[in-house]
């Protein structure tokens, strides 16, 4: 714990501009400061509010939350409601003829969706589903690019009471297979293709060969959206067209009333094992926190138009692009394709053309296209923008500066929003009409999410020094369970020491402002791109190749993706016998990793060692490897070693 201290010392604040605090929808840090008192003062009375006002119930709830079976967390439960009845019909007398959709594909084609022709959309979908037989509490996986389809997909399994479990479409077909036998997945939603930066990338081979895998034989249907007409595999036994599946599709659907608790989704994330977390969700408190942070955070305007670029494949793009938006009754971009494509003016060009005020999206995208083009968003018209956004890891100082002057104008404030698969919706962000900014902090706990800073006896500190990021209430918009699993969902989240607190899996540290700075994973999960990985999945894979004897997956810090995947691995065999071959299989073993898990995943760099540094137990050294990646002088104690010559032998292995 010693070590979790932060070296970060920035000194620059950013008030709320007057302007924007004048028409924001918790104006000042008194307002703040008075939701939170509330909720401090009758905390179960402040979130039955909150869900009263904002969520449609078709039968009202009487119970708010039940601890009975903690952390088994039950909110709203006897409530009835349907969540795409709240993001669709909901707004239908009054804004029907509003834009909902604004897709851009990859090929700059724009394609506009009213509230009503979604409607329309999913309702026909939704009947199509009912007649593949698929109903309440089926699972059912979508493996799609991003595209109006996946939004209609997503709704229309929320309309019927389906459990989606999106599978974002970087992943390979081992693991989508993992995913679809661990969800006991029914059907899959997929398309022919992916269209991205001018290519096609076929998408229905990794679920033709997910499914000849085995054990998927509850998938009865496989719906196909034709996306890039090409050459695509038929089994006419399972098969559907998704053009087919909704010809002659009545346009109502009745929506399927559920209880609060009923699971609106699955999303599998990486945790500290091999295998992936299924996060199961709700329907009434995920909605609800869905709805309160658009308000809250992205100070959600009716004239909004609002544009978070995170693929439907993440939990980003569930809460801020398939239901918060929708619910709130906004307009929002899709976008098919990649910012570099045709150049890395894309998003700034997006932003002009779409008139996009309020713009989200990850710190690595702002790094890279910082390098690319840091000059870029001078040539195009941004004075649409009012709010931006960034998620999914760290934002440091300098990317924030740029994005503050050079996208926002020195105009916008910025919210860094912190939170997780398994939060469903922001925790710790500005609002961005009440909290002063500093650059590379998230700010201050939303009202009602009790965030704080342990120790390792999960005592809460409040000093500066480093600690545990623990949520000491549970909140509404809470993950309810791993799927199959409930056992682990209390030892990874709930574990005895942090005395019933959710564990969030960061470590952080707070300012004398109160300020919280994420400093990082405490576990064995990386951030790289801002996506999740698993080291020990990672390793997992690598040793599932017969040449492979045993694997370490480290770290280490990267300037654009935040981290980089190193793996040190020792072969069955002999050590490569020089530079050219040790190469050679690295990129064998990159791409082997590429297909078990998906190309995010790929090792930057693999170094061969004859052995891992262990201890005289057999215990992998990480920390050592992680100073090896580094490229750092090893000053630590290493006489608890084995065998301390084989840290010579990987800081000099070729890579
Ligand atoms: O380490 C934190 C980092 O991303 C993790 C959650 O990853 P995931 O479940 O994939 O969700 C990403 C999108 C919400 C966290 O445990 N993280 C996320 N947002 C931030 C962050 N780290 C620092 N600052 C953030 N704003």
């Amino acid at each position: 714990m010693s070590d979790i201290e932060s070296s970060l010392h920035e000194t620059r604040v950013f008030n709320p501009p007057v302007a924007f605090s004048k028409h924001a929808n918790i104006p000042s840090m008194a307002a703040y400061n008075a939701m939170c008192a509330a909720a401090e003062q009758d905390y179960a009375g402040y979130w039955a509010k909150l869900a009263r006002d904002m969520v449609q119930w078709h039968k009202p709830f009487s119970k708010v939350l039940d601890e009975s079976n903690a952390p088994f967390y039950k909110w709203f439960e006897d409530g009835e409601l349907n969540v795409s009845y709240n993001c669709l019909d909901k707004h239908l007398a009054t804004q029907a003829n509003k834009t909902a959709l604004i897709f851009e594909a990859d090929d700059g084609k724009v394609t506009k969706v009213t509230y009503q022709e979604l409607h329309t959309r999913v309702c026909q979908f939704a009947n199509g589903l009912k007649a593949r037989g698929i109903k309440q509490g089926d699972r059912v996986i979508i493996y799609m690019p991003m595209s109006i389809e996946a939004v209609v997909a997503m709704q229309s399994c929320a309309r019927i009471g389906a459990i989606h479990s999106v599978v974002f479409g970087g992943f390979s077909s081992k693991s989508l297979h993992e995913r679809i036998t661990d969800a006991h997945a029914v059907a899959v939603i997929t398309a022919d293709a992916q269209m991205r930066g001018g290519k096609v990338m076929p998408l229905k081979p990794a679920v033709d060969e997910a499914l000849s895998f085995g054990a998927c034989e509850r998938v009865h249907s496989v719906i196909v959206y034709q996306r890039a007409g090409c050459d695509t595999a038929w089994d006419a036994k399972n098969n559907i067209w998704w053009h087919d599946l909704v010809a002659g599709q009545s346009n109502t659907c009745e929506p399927t009333w559920v209880g609060a608790e009923h699971p609106l989704f699955i999303l599998y994330t990486s945790g500290s094992t091999g295998k992936p977390k299924g996060v199961q969700h709700s329907s009434g408190g995920y909605l609800l926190g869905a709805m309160t942070s658009m308000q809250w955070v992205f100070d959600y305007k009716a004239t909004d138009i609002f544009w978070c670029t995170a693929d439907v494949g993440w939990i980003t793009g569930h809460s801020y692009v398939a239901y918060g938006p929708l619910a709130m009754g906004g307009t929002q971009v899709i976008f098919e394709g990649v910012p570099t494509y045709p150049d890395a003016g894309r998003f700034w060009k997006m932003i002009q053309d779409h008139k996009v005020t309020t713009f989200y999206t990850a710190p690595t995208a702002i790094r890279s296209l910082i390098k690319l083009g840091g000059d870029l968003p001078k040539q195009y018209d941004l004075s649409s923008l009012r709010l931006l956004g960034s998620v999914g890891e760290p934002i440091n100082p300098e990317a924030w500066m740029w994005y503050y002057n050079t996208v926002g104008g020195a105009r916008c404030p910025i919210v860094d929003t912190w939170w997780q698969t398994e939060t469903g919706c922001h925790m710790i962000a500005p609002l961005p009409g009440a909290m002063p900014l500093k650059p590379g902090t998230c700010t201050l706990p939303l009202p009602g999410i009790m965030a704080a800073i342990a120790n390792e006896a999960g005592d809460l500190v409040n000093d500066t020094h480093g600690g545990f990021l623990v949520i000491t209430h549970p909140f509404p918009s809470q993950i309810r369970t791993i799927w199959n699993d409930p056992e682990r969902y209390k030892s990874s989240y709930f574990p005895a020491e942090m005395q019933g607190a959710y564990l969030a899996g960061d470590s952080a540290r707070r300012d004398e402002d109160g300020y919280f700075w994420i400093m990082g994973r405490i576990d064995d999960v990386l951030n790289v791109s801002g996506h999740r990985l698993g080291t020990m999945e990672i390793e997992s894979a690598l040793v599932a190749n017969p040449l492979v004897a045993e694997a370490a997956v480290v770290g280490k810090p990267h300037d654009i993706k935040g981290e980089a995947v190193v793996a040190f691995v020792v072969l069955k065999g002999a050590l490569p016998t020089d530079a050219a071959k040790a190469r050679e299989l690295a990129d064998m073993l990159r791409n082997w990793v590429g297909k078990e898990i998906g190309p995010i995943a790929k090792p930057d760099e693999i170094r061969f060692g004859e052995n891992l540094p262990k201890t005289r137990s057999g215990k992998i050294m990480r920390r050592l490897l992680r100073g090896l990646a580094k490229g750092e002088e090893i000053t630590q104690d290493i006489s608890t070693l084995e065998n301390p010559a084989i840290l010579e032998q990987l800081k000099n292995a070729v890579r």
